[in-house]
């Protein structure tokens, strides 16, 4: 069976981990394909909301296998707290949980040398999530890195010290003071390793290749979002993967021609975290209004979300780079009681206007032109069909369906799982 892909359009925190949770049902595996414990995946049922960083979004169903593909980069201890976190509800990981052999680690330095770049930058900063991302995929690109398959040889402690010693060297070089006690760390690395073996390490792409050809469902499960992209997203401000289909190839072994459906999420309004241009960002009562009725705070870091208008140019760019065959609309609810809302239709780039993104989205080239909708006052959060949603809501979504070429099929009105109309 061919493989299906869901994966977020806009700047990360699209909603991927409810929408995965609620699909879960349908498919036999769920497969992260890149990032790592930068992602904050949040979930919500039975009252509770749980939030995932490495662990696929199918965890809590007893239906699915889940895979932690050779494109996510682990971080052992944040991955033993968040197996920790599920204790309460006695999920069977040795069954339910694989790991690739492929899968590159993060180390306590990799986050270290995250931080001194950081710091070097100042007022310049990518806002990183300080997870040690960035230095972690270096390290892979540089043929340097410590995959997982490694701890399974008695030499991996001896290839740590010589990468470790080296990130020490580099932390130096940097012209900053970052504090630190490496032992402790190291020792909680160490733990946090010895935990993490008790999982399943698998040879994934093969994994994946023979549940395919048994005729098994898979579902892969993007983290960030297209704009974040290390290709086509806003470079520098970005993440260090391919967050857009084609990372799924990479990021799992899935050939380009076993990829099914792509399911493309998006908020209906925009939200980013960390620094980086963002056209349509509101500095008004209105972008104040989105972040506190959308309680937009990092799922991950816990910083405040700038909030601001649906980009659509940015949107039908990110349609086009994965190939999105169907959408699925978020957080309409947290819009109602807006007299008016806007959607940028396209951008005033140097005086020309233009609807494709350009090379640079930055204020001092670009403004963005909008389009206005009517608002609607209803609370859309117990609805439960598209016939009940108000019209004026619906002229926004048809807009959008119209403007995309692409079918919206999921409309979610509420963080849970039930707060979902299937279209
Ligand atoms: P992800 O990283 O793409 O999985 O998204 P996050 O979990 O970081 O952020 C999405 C936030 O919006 C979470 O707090 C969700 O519980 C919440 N959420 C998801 N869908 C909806 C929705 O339709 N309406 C509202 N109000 N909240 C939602
Ligand atoms: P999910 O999967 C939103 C942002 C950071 C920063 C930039 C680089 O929950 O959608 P990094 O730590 O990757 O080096 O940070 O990317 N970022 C995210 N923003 N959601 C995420 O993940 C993100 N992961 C990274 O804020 O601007
Ligand atoms: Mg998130």
């Amino acid at each position: 069976m061919a493989v299906d892909l869901l994966l977020g359009l806009q700047w990360g925190d699209e909603g991927k981990g409810k929408i995965v949770d609620v699909l879960t049902k349908n498919y036999d595996v769920i497969a992260r394909f890149q990032g790592g414990p930068n992602a904050g995946h949040t979930l919500e049922f039975d009252g509770i909301k749980h939030v995932l960083h490495t662990i696929p979004s199918g965890i809590f169903h007893d239906n699915a296998t889940n895979v932690v593909g050779n494109g996510v980069v682990i971080d052992p201890v944040v991955f033993k707290k968040e197996l920790e976190n599920l204790e309460p509800f006695n999920i069977d990981f040795r069954s339910k949980l694989l790991i690739s052999r492929k899968a590159h680690l993060i180390l306590p330095t990799h986050r270290l040398l995250d931080a001194a770049s950081e710091a070097v930058k100042g007022k310049a900063k990518i806002g990183s999530t300080l997870k040690g991302i960035g230095p972690t995929y270096m390290d892979k690109t540089g043929r340097n890195g410590i995959r997982v398959g490694e701890l399974e040889l008695s030499t991996w402690k001896k290839t740590y010290r010589s990468l470790a010693d080296k990130h020490e060297k580099m932390i130096a070089f940097y012209d900053v003071a970052i504090e630190y006690d490496l032992k402790s760390l190291e020792a909680e690395f160490f733990e946090a390793v010895e935990y993490i073996k008790q999982l399943e390490f698998i040879d994934s792409e093969e994994y994946l290749h023979q549940t395919q050809k048994s005729g098994k469902s898979i579902l892969a499960e993007g983290a960030q979002g297209s704009l974040l992209d290390i290709d086509f997203g806003t470079y520098p401000f970005v993440t260090s993967s391919n967050t857009t289909a084609a990372g799924a190839c990479t990021g799992l072994g899935v050939a380009p021609n076993k990829i099914g459906e792509v399911f493309g999420i998006f908020k209906a309004y925009t939200t980013r975290v960390g620094s980086g241009p963002f056209p349509t960002e509101l500095f008004d009562q209105d972008g104040e209004t989105m972040g506190r009725v959308g309680n937009e705070f990092g799922s991950t870091t816990g910083r405040s979300r700038r909030c601001g208008w649906l980009d659509l140019v940015a949107l039908k760019y990110a349609v086009q780079v994965n190939g999105v065959t169907q959408l699925m609309m978020m957080k309409g609810d947290v819009l109602s009681g807006f007299e008016k809302l806007k959607v940028c239709t396209s951008y005033n780039y140097n005086g020309k206007v233009i609807e494709h993104l350009p090379y640079s989205i930055l204020e001092e080239n670009v403004t963005p032109m909008y389009k206005e909708f009517a608002g609607w006052k209803e609370d859309l959060t117990q609805l439960t069909a598209e016939n009940e949603l108000p019209e004026n809501f619906m002229n926004y979504v048809l807009f959008l369906e119209k403007e995309l070429e692409v079918p919206i099929s999921i409309i979610s009105v509420g963080p849970d799982r039930k707060q979902t109309i299937h279209r």
